[in-house]
């Protein structure tokens, strides 16, 4: 039977975690009801699902559970949306548009904004502390602190504070490249380690350290790559078809791989970064195939 190709692939995706996120997401009408409200507001019915595609696409170049992948990528979907609620807040981006709807402070009110993207996070390491989801306790325990790690102070909210630090400032490279890393990498980078770590329901043998390794530097790669395109759209992109504002960074005075290289540079950068990414998963064969695909995209999509 002929795989699906990569659009009818990431359409599945999409699909299953819209069906997963909206079991896992309490109703609508469980009080407290606005809350609730504002958390499957921000979180159903939008965007790429990139993140869950790495889950889904590590976890077939390791042969992981699917029903696993769900539960793992619902958990990182939701933090992500926390971080886009938080992101868009007065206090920080300032942005009314995301995924072409009202904000989610717009919509609803900061103060629940704030509380639903708490609440999200929380939620998300439920799920993973209520499922089993990799080879014994032990595996289990180490993906929850690699995903804590990924979200705290030396991850997604690092790079979000670095990010707010460095308004207006001139900044180098090598800062603006760890910024990047954290604020953007780091949930991209435990996106594609838990996937490959979540195994078969069958049990059998943990993934090898060297295979690890490899979709390590896979990750980086377009962990990186995806914040560097996410400059260079704001920078040309067009706000109907990315759903949010266009030319905030500048407006906002933000440090960015366009504001620092160029988008010539930018855009160069971003192929360099695709071309490491798949020299990474060289090793691999046809089981990593997703991944490349997820490459190409990130580095190519339009929003
Ligand atoms: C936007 O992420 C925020 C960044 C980390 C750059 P996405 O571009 O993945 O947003 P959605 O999930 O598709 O809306
Ligand atoms: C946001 O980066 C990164 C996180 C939400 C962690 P941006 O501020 O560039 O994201 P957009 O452009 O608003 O989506
Ligand atoms: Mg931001
Ligand atoms: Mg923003
Ligand atoms: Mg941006």
């Amino acid at each position: 039977m002929k795989e699906p190709d990569f659009q009818a692939w990431s359409r599945d995706v999409a699909a299953r975690m819209e069906t997963a996120l909206a079991e896992f997401l309490p109703s609508q009408q469980t009080v407290p009801m606005r809350l609730h409200d504002a958390m499957r507001y921000a979180t159903l019915g939008g965007g790429k699902r990139v993140r869950a595609m790495l889950v889904f696409g590590a976890g077939e170049a390791t042969g992981a559970a699917p029903r696993r992948l769900e539960i793992v990528a619902s958990a990182v979907e939701m933090i992500h949306a926390y971080s886009l609620i938080h992101d868009d807040l007065p206090c920080m981006d300032d942005d009314v548009l995301r995924r072409g709807k009202p904000t989610c402070h717009v919509e609803f009110d900061e103060a629940t904004a704030l509380l639903a993207g708490d609440a999200l996070q929380s939620l998300a390491f439920q799920l993973l502390a209520d499922h089993r989801l990799a080879q014994g306790g032990d595996a289990q325990l180490e993906m929850i602190k690699l995903f804590a790690a990924a979200c705290g102070s030396r991850g997604m909210a690092g790079g979000q504070a670095i990010d707010l630090d460095s308004v207006g400032r001139g900044i180098t490279l090598p800062e603006l490249e760890f910024m990047h890393i954290l604020k953007t990498g780091a949930l991209i980078r435990a996106s594609v380690l838990m996937g490959a770590q979540c195994g078969s329901e069958s049990g059998g043998a943990a993934i090898a350290a060297a295979e690890l390794e490899r979709l390590d530097r896979y990750a980086k790669c377009v962990g990186l790559a995806f914040q560097v395109v996410d400059d260079i759209l704001d920078e040309e992109g067009d706000s109907a078809v990315l759903g949010k504002t266009a030319g905030k960074d500048k407006a906002a005075g933000k440090p960015t791989y366009t504001s620092l290289m160029g988008l010539a540079e930018a855009k160069r950068f971003a192929l360099e970064l695709l071309e490491d990414s798949r020299e990474a998963l060289a090793g691999f064969g046809e089981r990593a195939e997703r991944l490349r695909e997820i490459a190409d995209f990130i580095v190519h999509r339009r929003r």
